[in-house]
This record gives C-alpha cells, structure tokens and sequence, in this order.
C-alpha cells in the first residue's frame, strides 16, 4: 500500500460515505433490459495505458485523462473500470467503475472525471501524469438514441451527470435539440455548468441549497419540456428521485426513458456477479449492470414490458 495512503496513526482514513449507492430503485420503477437490436457497441479490452493527467478540477472532484484509441472510441454511457492504484499496489486491488466524461477520437484519449468518496477514489487522485493505469473498457451497453429522435431531455444529479455528458456531445454532433436539468448538492460544485453551454441554454441548474433542486420545483420545467413534444428520449443519472419523475411524467407522452444505474463492480465483465441489480423479482438471473447496463429503459411499475 502507498504510505501516502495512510494517515497519521498508519490506518486507512475513514470516508463519510456520503456517496449513497443508486441500485435500489423506487418500486414505482421498473426495468427493462435493452435489445440491441443488431447494433453492438465496442467491446470491453484490457488496457494499460499513460495517464497523461490527472488534477483536481473542484473540491473532491478530479479529472483524469489517459491515451487509449480503444477507450476513445467508445459510445455514450460506456465506462471504464479502473484499477486504482499502480500494478504492483496489493490494496485497492479491485477496479473502480467510471463513466467516460469525454471521448476526443482525434487525440486517441479518454477522460473520467470521479468524486472522492472512499479508499479507490482517494487511491486514484494520488496517480500522477505519467504513471500507467489498468484500465478494461468500454464496458456497458450505450445510450441509445433513436434515428428519429431531434430533441432529448437529460437529467443527472451530483456525479450522475459524468454518464450523461458523452451523450451530449453525441446529440450535439447530430444536431438534435437538448433540455437538461443538472442537480448538485452546492452551489460549489462545478459538475454540469461547462453541460449547460453545450445545452445551448436549454439547461435548468438546480441545487441543494435554496431548495431549488427538490422534486416539485423542477417538475414544472421538466413536465412542460415532456407535455410540449419537444423530446422523443429522455435519460437520468444520479438520483432516484428524479428517475421516479421522470419516469413518471415521460410515460404518458411515450417518451422513452433510460437510466444508468450504479453498483459496487469487481470485474466489469460480467463473471463475478456483484453487480446484479435483483431488480427483476423472480428472475433467477438478475441482470447485471456491468453486462446487461449500466443503461436501461425504465417504465412505471404495473406497465407491462
Ligand atoms: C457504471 C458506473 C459509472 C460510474 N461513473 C462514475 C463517475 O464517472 N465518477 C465517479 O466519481 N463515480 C462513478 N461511479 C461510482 C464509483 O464507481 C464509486 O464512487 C467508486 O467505486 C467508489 O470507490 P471508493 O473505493 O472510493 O469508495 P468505497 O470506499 O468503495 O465507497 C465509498 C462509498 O461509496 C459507496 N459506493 C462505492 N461504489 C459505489 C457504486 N459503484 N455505486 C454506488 N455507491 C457506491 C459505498 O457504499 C460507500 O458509501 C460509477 C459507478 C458505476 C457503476
Ligand atoms: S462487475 Fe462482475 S459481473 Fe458485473
């Protein structure tokens, strides 16, 4: 273990957990997994790459970028699943799922752009330009944006927003219209804000502090956005509050909703099962979030799929 790691007493620092795990849905939610339809996204490949940066962009919050042609060229939503610290470091040894933040296909690089929330996280901040990373991705199943689609509503909270943000640069790249709504805790945190540029000002920025993010003061905003027919998809990240609004208010409009869900990841492949979201009651096989996500259509429960 790296003695950075370690505080005064020589113990591993406790974290506050602040970070609260997405898997448990409302039970007004239910999920379904996607078809693919023919179209299948880049496979998940064992990378070991340069980190070329890796810096704090906002208190907690770091950005890091590594050189990966296979990475770069991933679809909206994919992840990676990295290993924190360095290939001779005994502890964390099991890998961190992260969103891809940004791909740049041209320069052949990947950013992610995490929270510190426990020991991986805080791991992977004391990484230096320079330093290789393991990483395996793309994993996951993308966002799906439909041929016909030309206006989306995208709806993320806190770290939610870094799944959200390749798919705007998708829509953007085709043109279609975007609304978002970007949900902090604080005024503070700078998630979403460069977002709502390349929302074009169709972005509502809400937070924690002057009541402004709770649930029915964005329902206005987003039930008008759904009700005037201006979006045919819409995607949530980071708050099961606003997936059960979403959710609800997109169903009766037939506006598709997909969610990418969070859970605790070993392998990222599919093999070792601890990411089953146990959504689906009396399957026998949960899906897996790694393999079978991290997006998924959601509809209200009792609507059968
Ligand atoms: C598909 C996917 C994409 C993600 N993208 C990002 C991202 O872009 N940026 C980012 O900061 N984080 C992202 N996460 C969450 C990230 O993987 C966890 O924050 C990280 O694994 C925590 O590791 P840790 O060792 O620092 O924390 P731990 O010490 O393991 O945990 C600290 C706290 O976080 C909770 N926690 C840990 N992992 C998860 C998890 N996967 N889901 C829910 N709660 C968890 C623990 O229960 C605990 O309360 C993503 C997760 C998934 C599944
Ligand atoms: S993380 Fe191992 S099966 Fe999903």
């Amino acid at each position: 273990m790296t003695s950075e790691l370690l505080d005064a007493n020589g113990t591993i620092p406790v974290f506050a957990g602040t970070h609260v795990p997405q898997l448990r849905l409302p039970s007004s939610v239910r999920l379904e997994v996607m078809q693919t339809n023919g179209h299948h996204a880049p496979a998940a490949t064992f990378v070991e790459t340069e980190i070329i940066s890796n810096e704090e962009i906002a208190p907690e919050h770091y950005l890091m970028r590594v050189r990966s042609e296979a990475l770069a060229n991933g679809e909206p939503g994919q992840f990676g699943v990295i290993r924190p610290g360095s290939a001779t470091d005994i502890h964390p040894i099991l890998p961190r799922p992260m969103a891809v933040y940004q791909y740049d296909k041209a320069a052949c690089t990947a950013d992610f752009v995490y929270r510190v929330v426990g020991y991986g996280t805080a791991a992977m901040a004391q990484r230096r330009a320079g330093d290789i990373v393991e990483i395996v991705g793309p994993v996951g199943r993308p966002f799906p944006i439909s041929d016909t689609t030309n206006g989306i509503l995208i709806v993320g909270r806190g770290i939610g927003v870094c799944s959200l943000t390749t798919l705007i640069d998708e829509a953007n790249r085709r043109n279609i219209e975007i609304y978002a709504v970007f949900s902090a805790r604080n005024k503070d945190v700078v998630l979403g804000k460069d977002m709502i540029k390349k929302a074009r000002g169709n972005a509502l920025y809400v937070d924690d502090s002057d009541g402004s993010s709770d649930v029915e003061n964005v329902e206005p905003w987003i039930s008008e956005i759904i009700e005037s027919g201006r979006v045919q998809q819409a995607y949530v990240c980071g708050s099961n509050r606003l997936i059960e609004l979403v959710t609800r208010l997109a169903a009766p409009a037939d506006v598709e909703t997909y969610v990418s869900l969070e859970a605790h990841m070993a392998c990222g492949l599919g093999y070792c099962h601890s990411c089953a979201t146990g959504a689906f009651g009396e399957s026998a096989e949960s899906p897996l979030v790694c393999r079978d996500g991290p997006v998924f259509r959601c509809h209200p429960a009792g609507v059968t799929v």
